[in-house]
């Protein structure tokens, strides 16, 4: 983590500015050390460069969001969980957890467990990326214009918008934001967040090897409350995962918060979700439209490009574009939103 970083992250929790301790800097990079937050009340650690501003219990597992939104911990397909949705006579909305009031320098050592770490040295390694050939990824983000028909469009919208600050948001293995930031010299800042804490070594070694400037970083958090101050970016990403968030109008308020005025979130989804399961790729047909409205309203979660329209709008966005793509059969709507 490059140490200006910290002075641009707040606590999720009491958004209070961070200061380090115990930093351990090599060749310019902080590889190791905590941060704390002002209050005093909340310790994070920086593990093998990367900040994981969590509370140890978060969520890290793939869970569907039809479950997770329900308090479920069943992992299983979307297309199970929909079809167990349905069979279900109630649905409640399961709160998000509140903020807790302190986390401790010893809490945090769950994130140096001995698995972590050896996940981390492999994946930043290369060794990782080498096996069964996972290094195809800088074909595809390398020049975007020739990916799919969404990445293309999806680059082109976050073009224009010209970035110069920029946030990611569940950035996943970092398909979507390493086209853009490979890719846009206007960029001068990058941030990458997701929860699966594997994720962020990815995140870090392809963002270092795909632009020689380090100017990006892979921060461990949970979207629903962004680690970074009112108006901290001048445009937002997020590519495909809006389907597999909970409390959608939590995230997009977030998003709201940390945008500057006039800045705009890129995003691209399938138009409508819920049909498709990502595994199999079986559509679930024996669902009724209105049910399933209905329930996606009621647990907050990605239904279809409509739905996710209101929402935004509530969170306080202005719909500046909406583009269509059909790409081998599959519909996606790619929206830049505009605050
Ligand atoms: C479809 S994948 C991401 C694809 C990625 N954006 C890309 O461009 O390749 C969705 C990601 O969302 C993450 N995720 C789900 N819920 C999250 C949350 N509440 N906060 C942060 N990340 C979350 C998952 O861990 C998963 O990596
Ligand atoms: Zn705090």
């Amino acid at each position: 983590m490059h140490p200006d970083t910290v002075q641009k992250l707040r606590c999720p929790y009491c958004r209070t500015a961070l200061s380090m301790a115990g930093a351990v800097i090599r060749s310019g990079d902080i590889v190791t050390g905590n941060v704390r937050c002002e209050s005093r009340h909340h310790v994070f650690p920086i593990v093998f460069g990367r900040p994981i501003l969590m509370h140890p219990g978060t969520p890290t597992q793939w869970l569907p969001p039809i479950n997770e939104a329900q308090g479920l911990v069943i992992p299983e397909s979307l297309g199970a969980s929909l079809q167990r949705a349905m069979t279900r006579q109630q649905h409640r909305i399961a709160a998000l957890p509140s903020p807790p009031r302190t986390i401790t320098a010893k809490a945090v050592g769950v994130f140096r467990g001995k698995t972590v770490l050896a996940k981390a040295r492999y994946r930043l390694s290369g060794r990782w990326f080498r096996h069964r050939d996972r290094t195809n990824y800088t074909r595809w983000v390398a020049v975007p214009t020739k990916s799919t028909p969404a990445l293309h469009e999806f680059y082109r919208q976050v073009v224009h918008a010209r970035p110069r600050i920029i946030l990611d948001l569940a950035s996943g293995g970092g398909g979507g934001i390493n086209a853009v930031y490979r890719n846009i010299g206007s960029i001068e800042r990058c941030y990458a967040t997701e929860r699966d804490i594997n994720c962020l070594w990815t995140l870090q070694y392809k963002f270092a090897t795909l632009r020689s400037i380090a100017s990006a970083e892979a921060v461990g958090r949970d979207v629903h409350r962004l680690p970074f101050g009112d108006g901290s970016f001048d445009t937002l990403t997020c590519y495909m995962s809006f389907g597999e968030l909970t409390h959608i109008s939590v995230v997009l308020s977030e998003a709201h918060r940390v945008l500057r005025r006039t800045g705009a979130l890129i995003c691209v989804n399938h138009r409508q979700l819920f049909r498709t399961d990502h595994f199999n790729q079986t559509a679930v047909q024996a669902v009724a439209d209105r049910d399933l409205r209905r329930f996606a309203k009621k647990v907050d979660v990605y239904n279809d490009y409509r739905d996710f329209e209101t929402s935004v709008r509530s969170a306080g966005f202005r719909i500046g574009r909406s583009t269509p793509i059909v790409d081998s059969g599959k519909e996606y709507i790619v929206h830049a939103l505009v605050k």
